[in-house]
């Protein structure tokens, strides 16, 4: 009789992560139609170079038993979050991240960047909230889910990430981002500037910011570390952390802090971008509705010279408040 059910829970799961598989290759056969990179920059590397040379890593042995993934051709990085491989599948070679486990991460699973994403049921909702074991479970696969969720959007928003295929068992496989000479890109700060490259790159980096603002997202840890260079210009990754736009109550200061990062940053080589606000200023033409690609940017915010109306935002609070403490005596009740 036990073994009969096994049998038969087994076989439920097997259905399921096929299940997963199919809904992942729909995706796939999905988006050639978007603006990600051109077909021509993913195929130079080194085909020939493309034979296996080191041992399946134990984390990626299921994408490779179920045919995702034919060989691991070499690790390229291992960062504070992930490691990254170079594999090969079929004839392409691409990118393989392995996110760490929870323990062995820094602090972007933060509840701060958690903050307005959605989970599937209140159930889960609540188990998240009591950290129980399932609980955490349900906050590992959101973690390691939303880099590809982000990911699928911000390709579909015309935004330049590498192009994403599946988050398996804890493992996302991407486009290899490439230089001209089909080598791995390499990061923005490994590139020289001069004043009117950087210029250039801070620009479609504001551009950028502004596609991925109307894809509702924010990077969340944007900087010259997570941006490389291929023959194009500048592709965007790392995203496990990035921030809902609308349901976070932090996204404005994270919005203005990964603004602020990439002018400090290219203003070393274009003096004249120090101190702009950029940030600021896309923020505020975001929240009244007013920010669209193309838009004409100053760098300048006019200061807010009205008394605050101190009373109205106590109020605001007040309710606030309220609401919280009505939404946690309803999910006590329903608890017992
Ligand atoms: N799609 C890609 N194509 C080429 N290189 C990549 C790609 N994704 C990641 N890399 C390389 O791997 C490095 C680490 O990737 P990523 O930043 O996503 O992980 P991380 O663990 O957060 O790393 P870090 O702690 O350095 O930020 C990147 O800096 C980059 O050099
Ligand atoms: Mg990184």
């Amino acid at each position: 009789m036990t073994e009969l059910v096994c049998g038969k829970m087994l076989q439920r799961l097997k259905i399921l992560h096929r299940l997963k598989i199919l809904q992942s290759l729909l995706l796939e056969r999905c988006l050639p139609a978007l603006p990600v990179m051109p077909a021509s920059d993913r195929m130079p590397f080194s085909k020939a170079n493309a034979v296996p040379i080191m041992k399946i890593p134990k984390r990626i042995q299921s994408l490779v038993d179920e045919g995702l993934i034919d060989a691991v051709l070499r690790q390229l990085m291992s960062g504070k979050e992930a490691t990254v491989y170079v594999v090969r599948c079929g004839e392409e070679v691409r990118c393989a991240k392995v996110y760490k486990e929870a323990n062995q991460r820094s602090f972007h699973q933060n509840a701060a960047y958690q903050e307005g994403r959605k989970v599937k049921n209140s159930r889960q909702a609540r188990a998240m909230e009591k950290g129980t074991r399932y609980g955490r479970q349900v906050q590992e696969e959101a973690w390691q889910n939303a880099e590809v969720d982000a990911l699928f959007r911000l390709a579909a928003a015309g935004v330049k990430v590498p192009r994403p295929y599946i988050c398996f068992d804890g493992v996302l496989l991407m486009d290899l981002v490439t230089d001209a000479d089909g080598n791995a890109a390499p990061r923005l700060n490994d590139v020289e500037l001069d004043q009117t490259l950087a210029l250039r790159f801070h620009a479609q980096m504001l551009d950028q910011v502004i596609l991925m603002l109307g894809a509702g997202i924010i990077h969340g840890d944007l900087s010259e570390y997570n941006i490389l260079v291929d023959e194009e210009g500048l592709v965007i990754i790392d995203l496990p952390q990035a921030v809902d736009a609308a349901g976070n109550t932090n996204a404005g200061p994270m919005l203005e802090r990964d603004v602020d990062n990439l002018t400090a940053f290219f203003a070393t080589f274009a003096p004249r971008l120090a101190g702009a606000q950029y940030g600021k200023e896309i923020w505020a033409l975001y929240q009244a509705g007013q920010l669209q690609p193309g838009v004409v940017l100053t760098g300048r915010v006019a200061v807010d010279h009205r008394t605050p109306n101190v009373g109205a935002v106590m109020h605001e609070m007040r309710l606030a408040r309220e609401e919280h403490a009505e939404q946690a005596r309803l999910r006590y009740e329903e608890d017992h």
